[in-house]
């Protein structure tokens, strides 16, 4: 795992797309795991502003809300037409979330899985990180070998939501379908954004804190090609930091992105 801090907030946003840019343009059919959240909304416009292709690119998003039809303005479907499929050359048919409208929630999580594969695996998948300590939703206790299944979101990611759905907690969907623990840590590489006091807890419990199930995003410390992109403000409660700025001042692969470091 590499903990790259950047000064401000910006710098993480823009270190993070630039990240992506490079990956789309050296692989244009890129497997692209995409992730949702205020975090991500400035990752997606810089992304646009690059004016990089995504025509030959495959997306799978890590969640949607159960219940909320792709039209709804809350569905993740909507999020991402409204932040990034609508301003790219993205082709509709390569464009993968999971069907929070299923009958049957384990057929559209046994698909979404078999589309996962049948794509090849995913090479770069994006994270933020909810303050009860998820990726995707995988919500506290979520087994570290989970796959793609219906979770109930806790009290905690439901406020953390309640901005989108008019401050109200209770109008965020109980259920998410999203990707499990194990299905994100078989994507070739993990690049996880986080800015913001309000995630410097959690965040160091991710990275220095011991394994466990009660905070999956722990489970990126299992994969051997993860970067961890934090503004000043979500690293600032890591013991280690002193060290991570070391390496990443000592490291030639972040020279082409030194003036963001
Ligand atoms: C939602 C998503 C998560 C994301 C989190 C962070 O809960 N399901 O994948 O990490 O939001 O949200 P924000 O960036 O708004 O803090």
């Amino acid at each position: 795992m590499e903990i790259v801090p950047a000064p401000t907030r910006d710098a993480a946003v823009a270190l993070t797309a630039k990240l992506i840019e490079s990956r789309l343009r050296d692989k244009p059919n890129l497997v692209l795991g995409l992730a949702t959240g205020r975090t991500m909304e400035e990752v997606y416009a810089r992304l646009v502003a690059s004016g990089v292709s995504f025509a030959r690119c495959t997306t799978f998003n890590l969640d949607e809300y159960v219940g909320l039809p792709p039209e709804d303005p809350n569905s993740y479907a909507a999020y991402m037409r409204h932040h990034l499929f609508d301003h790219v050359d993205i082709d509709p048919a390569r464009i993968n979330l999971p069907d929070g409208m299923a009958d049957d929630l384990s057929v559209a999580a046994a698909d979404y899985e078999r589309r996962i594969a049948g794509a090849g695996g995913i090479d770069l998948q994006l994270l933020g990180i909810g303050e009860a300590g998820h990726i995707g939703f995988n919500e506290p206790l979520s087994a570290l070998r989970s796959r793609t299944r219906d979770k109930i979101l806790t009290p905690v990611t439901r406020a953390q939501n309640a901005g989108m759905f008019g401050g109200d907690p209770d109008a965020v969907p109980k259920r998410a379908l999203t990707m499990g623990v194990e299905t994100i840590l078989e994507s070739r590489e993990l690049v996880l954004l986080a800015s913001g006091r309000a995630k410097a807890s959690v965040v160091a419990k991710a990275v220095e804190g011991p394994l466990t199930a009660r905070i999956s995003a722990s489970a990126i410390q299992l994969h051997t090609h993860c970067k961890v992109i934090l503004d000043d403000e979500a690293a600032s409660d890591l013991e280690g930091l002193a060290y991570y700025r070391e390496v990443c001042r000592n490291e030639e692969k972040w020279d082409p992105y030194r003036s963001l470091l």
